[in-house]
């Protein structure tokens, strides 16, 4: 493949793929049937390139290529996570109209080869869903340890490049999570206060994070009804706060059986203790704001579910959105779609909503205009908003986001309502 047998965009892949794993260490390439990638062209710096035409683009940005290579269609199943664009309401993001014609376009070159344009952080959600021990090359650190731990499926926390070419080779580096020996627990963390809803489980995930690194913490005791989207939400604040990959809940996730299992026969390094005194940490290290009024309130981090996008919809109903406070939630398009059939896109946006997908304000770093206090149901987001836009943020359960985005103010405790699913 390297020596262009197959045409000059896989040789230029395989070379990128020979680099990358040798600067790795591995000693072969696996075969991957399920690529999740960045491929569309959003950015304001990408408009020069986007005007040489999207061949340029995947080859630059995509393989790492000075010379310009012909996209041939995807060899293996691959799709388009989150962009930077909401496709239909990129006006209210504050987009120009040329970029967004830009992504348009950049769709159409990459769906028209194969490339399937979920366009979520959450492909998981819309019919993505590895089976246990595939091998995968996805990017996005929440779908990577919703990937490892919860579907059993295998990837390293892939970049443009990887993807790009493994797209076009069904190949990816053996090493990292690919490997058996590596998946194994090396922390036991015992769970000693319950966490069984939304923002409990968010909490958990953004403290275990801080302290586990990218080590693989093994979970026990005071955890109930995971879910999918509470899962979600675990996975991707330990993600942010810390490098966090994979994990085990013996039990529930498919390569722990027991705390044995999990962590494949040997010590842990380390025991660690989440209690009420963690849990209040958690939650004074997300809530750093000083001003109570809010701007904006942003929900879905990772993109909601039908369910949270209904638990919205239902707490907004009969009533309206402050005056001067923006409410953003997040589904991807597809669930975006069965929202709008099932009437909820219609309720929130009666109440003074929006309803997005495609992107979220974290990628896009599209904020409302003038937005200095937000709140949002996601560790996630909480802890990248400031950092990236200079917003303050709040953090809190769905309803205490909804109370805000009513009342324009921020109302939130510790001691809300345990009632988000
Ligand atoms: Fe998804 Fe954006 Fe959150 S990519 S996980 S909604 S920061």
């Amino acid at each position: 493949m390297r020596d262009g047998i197959f045409g000059a965009a896989k040789a230029r892949a395989m070379d990128l793929l020979v680099r990358y794993g040798e600067a790795l260490g591995a000693e072969w390439l696996v075969e991957t049937n399920n690529v999740a990638g960045a491929f569309n062209a959003s950015t304001p710096s990408v408009r020069a390139l986007a005007a040489r035409g999207f061949d340029a683009v995947y080859s630059e940005l995509n393989l790492d290529s000075d010379e310009v290579v012909e996209v041939p269609r995807m060899a293996v199943n691959t799709c388009q996570l989150i962009t930077g664009i909401d496709n239909a309401k990129w006006r209210t993001q504050g987009i120009p109209d040329d970029l967004a014609e830009q992504q348009k376009r950049g769709e159409a070159f990459f769906g028209r080869r194969g490339i399937a344009m979920h366009a979520t952080c959450t492909p998981y959600q819309v019919g993505n869903v590895p089976v246990k021990g595939e091998h995968c090359a996805w990017m996005e650190s929440s779908a990577v340890v919703y990937c490892n731990a919860v579907l059993g499926a295998r990837t390293n926390t892939e970049g443009k490049e990887s993807t790009g070419a493994a797209a076009l080779t069904g190949r990816i580096p053996d090493w990292g999570l690919h490997r058996d020996a590596n998946r194994r627990g090396t922390h036991l963390v015992e769970v000693g206060v319950q966490v069984d809803d939304m923002m409990n489980w968010g909490l958990l995930g953004y403290w275990l994070g801080e302290i586990v690194q990218d080590e693989i913490p093994v979970l026990t005791g005071a955890l109930a009804n995971p879910s999918l989207i509470k899962l979600k939400h675990f996975g991707a604040a330990a993600a942010s706060s810390g490098g966090v990959e994979m994990y085990h809940l013996p039990g529930t996730t498919p390569e722990a059986r027991s705390v044995e299992e999990a962590l494949g026969g040997r010590a842990a390094s380390e025991t660690l203790r989440y209690s009420e005194a963690e849990r209040r940490r958690a939650y004074a290290n997300l809530n750093c704001a000083r001003e109570r009024k809010i701007d904006f309130v942003m929900l879905g981090c990772p993109h909601n579910s039908i369910d949270q996008v209904w638990l919205v919809a239902s707490l907004l109903e009969g009533r309206r959105v402050a005056a001067g406070t923006a409410l953003w939630v997040h589904t991807p398009r597809a669930l975006r779609d069965t929202a709008e059939r099932n009437g909820y896109v219609h309720m929130i946006e009666d109440a003074g909503g929006v309803v997005m997908s495609d992107t979220c304000p974290a990628i896009s770093r599209h904020l409302p205009k003038g937005v200095r206090t937000v709140a949002t149901d996601s560790a996630k987001q909480a802890h990248y908003l400031p950092a990236i836009t200079g917003v303050e943020a709040w953090f809190g359960s769905v309803r205490d986001c909804i109370e805000a985005a009513i009342s324009g103010t921020w109302n939130g405790s510790l001691e809300t309502e345990r009632s988000d699913g």
